[in-house]
Parts: C-alpha cells; sequence; structure tokens
C-alpha cells in the first residue's frame, strides 16, 4: 500500500514550513524563553498553556493535552486530513508535490466533463428543446428573467427515461461514468440504467470556480418530492457547497457580508434582483465546511429566518457552528410565511437588503424569541432561557462580547450578573475537536463489524451508497478512528479507498492494523447481503441507543414540560426510524 507521499516528499514539506510561522498565521505568539506561547485555539482557557517550540518544531498545550507537528496542527486548525494538511503546507511553502493518485484525478476530470456536458444539455432542454415549452413557462411564471437562466445556467431534463443516457453514449462517456456521477440509476432488474433527473427544471449547483459538480432537480407542479438532487459523489459532498457561490464570493467580499437563504429560488431570485452576496445551503444543516468556505470571504453573516417556523430552536441551534467559527451572526425575520425569493419579488431586491441592515444580532434574537417561549416569571423558565443563552454565549470567543450577553441576559431575567455569570462558570469548556484519527483505543474487535469493514474497504461504489448510514460511534472503541477516517476519506472522493487509507492514517497501530487487514488473504469476504445485513443492524443499535439516551432525558426533564414535548417527539420519530431503517439502507444499498 504506498501512501500517497513519501517520506522525504513529506520530510521536505515539514521543514520547509517553520512551525512558528504557520502558527502565528493564526494565533498571535508570544515569546517565552526558547519557546512560544499563546491562548491554546483547541479549548479555552485563560491563562495561556499552548507552547510552541522553535527547535523541537512542535507544539504542546499543557491544558488540553492537543500536540504534534506542523502537519497536525494544520490538521486539527483548518479540519483537514494529513494529505490535505501536506498538499495545503506545500502549497505555502512552493513545494512541487506529486498528483496524489493520477488515475483518481483523471477520473474526477472525466467527472467533471460529463457533468458540463449534461449541463449544457439541460440548458438546450429548457432553451431549446420542444418539451422545455412547460419549463419556460414555468420560470415565466415566477418572473424568472432570461438573464438569470442564462448566468445560472438553468436547464430542464427531458420527460424521457433515458434522453440524457443517450447523449452521454453518444459523446463516449460509459454508463459506468454516468451512474458516479449520479445522473443515471442503475436499473433494478434487467439491467441497464434511466436518468435520475427526468421533466424537471434543473439547476445546476457549481462550485467556487464555477464548475458544475451536482444538479437539483425541481418539479414544474406541486408533486413530490419537490426537488430531487444529485446523491453524494466524488465531486460534491453534501453540506460540503454553498449553492450560489461562486457568483457570490466577490460580492460578499465587497459587501462586507454574506446573506444566507434556504433554497436555490431565494438565491436566483436575490441575485436577479441585484442581490448578489446570497447564498444558500440547499435546505440542509449548516456545516462546518461551509463555514470555513464562506471565512475566507468575510466573517459576518446574516441568515434570513422564517419566524414563525415550527423548527426555530433547531435552526437556531444550527447557527452555532458559525459562532464557533467566530462569525458575526445576524438574522434577518421575515415576515410569516414568506421566503427571500417570494419577499424580494413583492418588495424589491432594496427591501430585502434594508431587511438585512436593519436584522439583530443572533443572541439579541434568540434571548427575546426565548422569553416569548418560556414563562420567565416562573423558575423553570428562567432557568431554561439561560440554559440555552449560556448554550450560545460559551462559544463566543471574544470576552468583552460575551461579557455584555452575560449582562444583558441577567437584566432580562431580572437576577444579578453575577448569578448569571456563577452558571457560566459552572459550565465545561467544550471537549477540544479530535478530528485527527486517534490513537487507536485498546479494547475487543467485534469479528462482524471487522468483515464488514473490510467489505467496505474493497468496495467503493457500495461505500459511497451506504455511507450515510454508518456512524463511528457504534463500532468496537478500536475500529472508530479507522471508520471515522475511512467515512472522511469516502467523502473526499478518495478512491480507491484501500490505497489512501494507510497513508492517511497517522497513528503507527492503526496503520499497522488496517495494513494487516487489507492484507491478510483468508478469502472469504462477506457478500453484498450478509454487509447490507451488517450496517442495518448496527444502524439499529444506533437508533435503539438514541431512543435510551431519549427516554433518560425525559426523566432527568420531569416538569419541564417545553423540552419534554420535544424529546416525546424525538422519540416518535426515532422509534418510526427503527421501523423504517432496514428497506432505506436496501434501497440505498441497491438490493
Ligand atoms: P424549499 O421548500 O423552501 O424550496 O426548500 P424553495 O427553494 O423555496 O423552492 P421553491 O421556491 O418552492 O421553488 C429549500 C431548499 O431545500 C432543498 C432545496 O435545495 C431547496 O431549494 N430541498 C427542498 C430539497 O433538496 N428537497 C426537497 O424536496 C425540498
Ligand atoms: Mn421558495
Amino acid at each position: 500500500m504506498a501512501p500517497l507521499f513519501s517520506p522525504d516528499q513529506v520530510d521536505l514539506v515539514n521543514s520547509s514550513n517553520d512551525i512558528v510561522e504557520v502558527v502565528s498565521q493564526y494565533l498571535p505568539l508570544k515569546r517565552s524563553g526558547r519557546n512560544f506561547k499563546a491562548l491554546c485555539p483547541f479549548h479555552s482557557e485563560k491563562t495561556p498553556s499552548f507552547t510552541v517550540s522553535p527547535d523541537k518544531q512542535i507544539f504542546h498545550c499543557f491544558g488540553c493535552g492537543a500536540g504534534g507537528d506542523v502537519f497536525s496542527f494544520v490538521m486539527r486548525k483548518e479540519n483537514m486530513t494529513f494529505p490535505e494538511a501536506v498538499r495545503y503546507l506545500a502549497r505555502r511553502a512552493n513545494v512541487q508535490l506529486p498528483e496524489a493518485d493520477p488515475r483518481a484525478a483523471s477520473r474526477r476530470e472525466k467527472l467533471f466533463e460529463l457533468h458540463r456536458l449534461a449541463a449544457d444539455y439541460f440548458h438546450w432542454g429548457l432553451t431549446r428543446s420542444r418539451a422545455g415549452e412547460r419549463a419556460r413557462e414555468y420560470l415565466n411564471r415566477r418572473e424568472i428573467t432570461k438573464d438569470s437562466i442564462k448566468t445560472f445556467e438553468i436547464g430542464y431534463a427531458q420527460p424521457g427515461w433515458e434522453s440524457l443516457l443517450n447523449r452521454a453514449r453518444k459523446k463516449g462517456y460509459p454508463e459506468e461514468l454516468l451512474v458516479e456521477a449520479g445522473l443515471v440509476i442503475k436499473r433494478e432488474k434487467g439491467g441497464g440504467c434511466y436518468d435520475r433527473f427526468r421533466d424537471r427544471l434543473i439547476v445546476p449547483v457549481r462550485d467556487g470556480r464555477g464548475r458544475t459538480i451536482a444538479f437539483g432537480g425541481r418539479v414544474l407542479d406541486d408533486s413530490l418530492p419537490k426537488y430531487i438532487n444529485s446523491p453524494e459523489t466524488p465531486l460534491f459532498r453534501k453540506g460540503g457547497i454553498l449553492f450560489g457561490i461562486d457568483r457570490a464570493r466577490v460580492r460578499i467580499g465587497e459587501a462586507g457580508e454574506a446573506i444566507i437563504g434556504e433554497g436555490y429560488f431565494d438565491v436566483i431570485r436575490a441575485h436577479q434582483e441585484g442581490v448578489e452576496n446570497m447564498v444558500c445551503s440547499q435546505g440542509t444543516a449548516f456545516t462546518e465546511i461551509q463555514a470555513q468556505v464562506l471565512k475566507r470571504y468575510t466573517d459576518k453573516v446574516v441568515v434570513a429566518f422564517d419566524a414563525d417556523q415550527a423548527g426555530t430552536a433547531a435552526a437556531l441551534r444550527g447557527l452555532a457552528v458559525f459562532l464557533e467559527k467566530n462569525f458575526e451572526v445576524r438574522i434577518i425575520v421575515l415576515p410569516p410565511g414568506e421566503d427571500p425569493d417570494s419577499f424580494i419579488r413583492k418588495h424589491s431586491g432594496p427591501a430585502f437588503e434594508k431587511l438585512a441592515q436593519e436584522s439583530r444580532p443572533l443572541l439579541d434574537f434568540k434571548l427575546d424569541w426565548l422569553c416569548k417561549q418560556y414563562d420567565i416569571a416562573a423558575d423553570r423558565g428562567r432557568m431554561s432561557v439561560a440554559r440555552q443563552m449560556l448554550e450560545s454565549i460559551s462559544l463566543i470567543e471574544n470576552a468583552v462580547l460575551r461579557e455584555t450577553y452575560l449582562r444583558k441576559l441577567a437584566g432580562r431575567l431580572g437576577v444579578s450578573p453575577e448569578a448569571v455569570q456563577e452558571e457560566f462558570g459552572k459550565r465545561k469548556p467544550p471537549a477540544p475537536p479530535s478530528r485527527t484519527p486517534a490513537a487507536v483505543p485498546e479494547g475487543k474487535i467485534d469479528k462482524y463489524q471487522l468483515r464488514l469493514l473490510k467489505y467496505l474497504m474493497g468496495n467503493d461504489t457500495f461505500f459511497r451508497r451506504v455511507e450515510e448510514e454508518l456512524y463511528p460511534d457504534v463500532f468496537s472503541p478500536p475500529l472508530q478512528p479507522v471508520v471515522t477516517l475511512m467515512l472522511e476519506l469516502i467523502r473526499q472522493g478518495q478512491v480507491p479507498l484501500s490505497k489512501t487509507l494507510v497513508g492517511a492514517l497517522r497513528d503507527r497501530r492503526a496503520q499497522e492494523m488496517v495494513s494487516g487487514w487489507l492484507l491478510d488473504s483468508d478469502g472469504s469476504g462477506p457478500e453484498v447481503g450478509e454487509a447490507v445485513q451488517l450496517i442495518i443492524n448496527l444502524a439499529r443499535k444506533r437508533v435503539r441507543s438514541e431512543l435510551l439516551r431519549a427516554r433518560r432525558e425525559l426523566a432527568a426533564r420531569e416538569g419541564l414540560e417545553e423540552d419534554r414535548a420535544l424529546i416525546l417527539r424525538r422519540c416518535a420519530a426515532l422509534q418510526k426510524e427503527l421501523q423504517s431503517l432496514p428497506s432505506r439502507i436496501r434501497e440505498k444499498a441497491g438490493l
């Protein structure tokens, strides 16, 4: 198993990047004897215990135990894998590295090409084809202009079952590549494939460099599902991209802030009416990756919100990623029932920008909202508000801001700032994130889980299909770091996985363990049916333990009726999931 880079290359990159310089890009270092010190970026502390040694070229935090070399630092700080950190630091120091895996690289190129072809074909379908007439009328009714159709390359997928398939085949693309791109789906019986997107309006999803990496397809009427999206592919990871970022990034930089909506049409409408710093999350929760991408352009986000939304609590919690990454977060409250698309259409782009200008900081909004949800005249109500506010306040890095909100909270609840401060002090600092594969813990390894992992390592396509169903914590402890890494790699499209895995494992014991499995030739691996059954068993285990945890929480929240109602709803959802997960997993696995 050849690692991605030779030890010499890694050494060269290492010695070309002085750890003191690299760390200084992120935090202010102060000299202290032979070393440098700073407040640890991986846990919250008041006195610096984060130490960098220029002689040894390592760092260590005597508070939380984080430590390692320049790679480990970048891996943690930028949420990167080892190879990514090597590439990143190589670029920083102008060190030339060979392409990670020429085969995988040229395959990615082919996938980009294929997406280009599909985007053109869909766009032709909308602007020129006869069947596209309905879609043209639809957009016309929605007042989406020709210019928008052009800049966003909106398209239309023909109603036939094999239109794109035939088109791409004629151009010489093999079916297998179309399947990998998620553009066609394998038939369950009788072989062959059919188009994923049929008779739908098509919105291409593009990366920051403007390359199409996925598609969203909307129905032209009220039927369901409203949207079908590309599945995860080597180019596209859900939650890995903000829709519209390619068009919005320059304007975001100029405006000094990004406006975030929820849907494709919010972005298209906003841009059409001159609000060009708008992007959206495609209806999913915000991820760290998205926050990180935005951080390159701005540290202010304004989130457009439907105030009536049943899920306000969850939506607010979802914004924690931005607080964690030190964004200034503000909330636009739209009139009930409106989304940015409908608001802008009804009023105007400038009217929406005015809402953005007048938007309030997330924590002020949250405090108001919580005080409406709970009865702060009652002890329990005040405690609920305090608990939920402190969750957010603890994420604020700036001490002045933190103090300000602690005081606001105290004032609102009619208690002394000292009392709130005391409660705040009780909160444990959040555990440092452990994104780098940790050392392999001791413990027994479940033999069936191991069989499943071996199967996954050798079957990348299958792995990608079921990847969402796998959670590291249900595996035996020694397997967990490996599963975490496997998921990370497969999500980045690192195939063949078996090849990249060992190189990316930096823990020696883990490397030895995995290379052992990979070279282990006792042959009789599981069949796909067994693998699927094993995944179902694990998923059941996970849902059951979540259910158990929810029930315990329920007992602990005796008397807190609002909380209990939420938890009960979650229990019901988990019960339902337990019922439906076998068929869901079989379907994903293509059985
Ligand atoms: P919305 O239902 O708010 O859609 O979902 P929308 O963008 O306002 O669409 P229009 O205005 O009715 O045409 C927000 C986003 O969630 C994702 C899409 O990215 C959508 O833009 N979504 C929604 C899906 O992926 N699938 C769905 O079935 C629904
Ligand atoms: Mn809408």
